[in-house]
């Protein structure tokens, strides 16, 4: 076995594999700021790309990210429409840079809702980054849990017919919007609120829960750093008890 690598941080040795954050606050820093909540939205997306470059820099295989939910179409005209303008101009502005970092970019969600433009965006990113294979960045837009699972048990049942197993839960995972990625390991709640709010319920059946009160522009680097520090302290089980097989503790 090769000597620990000195410059190795405790951080470094249980690293997880994939990094989930619901990105919340953003109205809020806008509100108390007297600025449209759109404002709120368009700072956020700097904190966005501090955590794309930061997760990616790291070595955390893939990070994906709360943009819109299927519950958001609530949201006044105004703003859904500020939104869907601000992710036309980021898919674009951002897109030199994830092709330079190697990124590969996926979009999940109901995405046949969306302006016909955006959802050109969407898929041409998805295809200028196909083979790109450093992090694998997940866009959740007019996703939500229920409708991921709802859809891949649709799926499957049709693929499998009467082959389909009520014992398979890897049959349905790989329906699931997500397929091909690790289940989540750290999911970050940004904005003080402490709920998953219909987000990846199955992906995060054994993540650790990450709540924060500070709102999603204001967060750093530092911020995502003691993100990882306090995940490699936790002591994951999986269910089982520490000091039998299947012992899992954070690795
Ligand atoms: C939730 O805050 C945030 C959103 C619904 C939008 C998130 C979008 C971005 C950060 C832009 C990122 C862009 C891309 C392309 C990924 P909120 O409006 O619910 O805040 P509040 O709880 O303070 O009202």
């Amino acid at each position: 076995m090769p000597d620990p690598d000195p410059t190795m941080t405790a951080v470094d040795a249980v690293l997880p594999a994939h990094v989930a954050v619901i990105m919340d606050g953003n109205g809020r820093w806008a509100e108390t700021r007297g600025q449209p909540r759109a404002a709120g939205h368009r700072e956020g997306l700097g904190a966005t790309r501090e955590a794309v470059r930061f997760f990616g820099e790291r070595g955390v295989r893939a990070l994906t990210l709360f943009a819109f939910s299927s519950e958001n179409w609530r949201r006044p005209r105004e703003e859904v429409e500020a939104l869907f303008d601000l992710f036309v101009s980021a898919i674009e502005g951002e897109l030199p840079e994830l092709l330079e970092r190697g990124v590969c970019l996926r979009f999940i969600g109901e995405r046949a809702r969306f302006p016909d433009e955006l959802q050109q965006r969407m898929g041409e990113a998805e295809r200028r980054t196909a083979e790109n294979g450093g992090l694998e960045l997940v866009i959740a837009l007019g996703y939500g849990g229920r409708w991921d699972m709802q859809q891949a048990a649709l799926r499957w049942a049709r693929a499998q017919g009467d082959e389909a197993r009520a014992d398979d839960e890897a049959g349905l995972a790989r329906y699931l919007s997500t397929a091909g990625l690790p289940d989540v390991d750290l999911l970050i709640r940004t904005g003080g609120e402490q709920r998953i709010s219909n987000f990846l319920l199955w992906q995060a059946a054994y993540a650790e829960l990450l709540f924060v009160d500070t709102l999603w522009p204001d967060m750093t680097t530092d911020d995502f750093e003691r993100a990882l520090q306090w995940y490699a302290g936790r002591q994951r089980r999986f269910g089982g008890v520490p000091g039998t097989q299947g012992e899992a503790v954070n690795a």
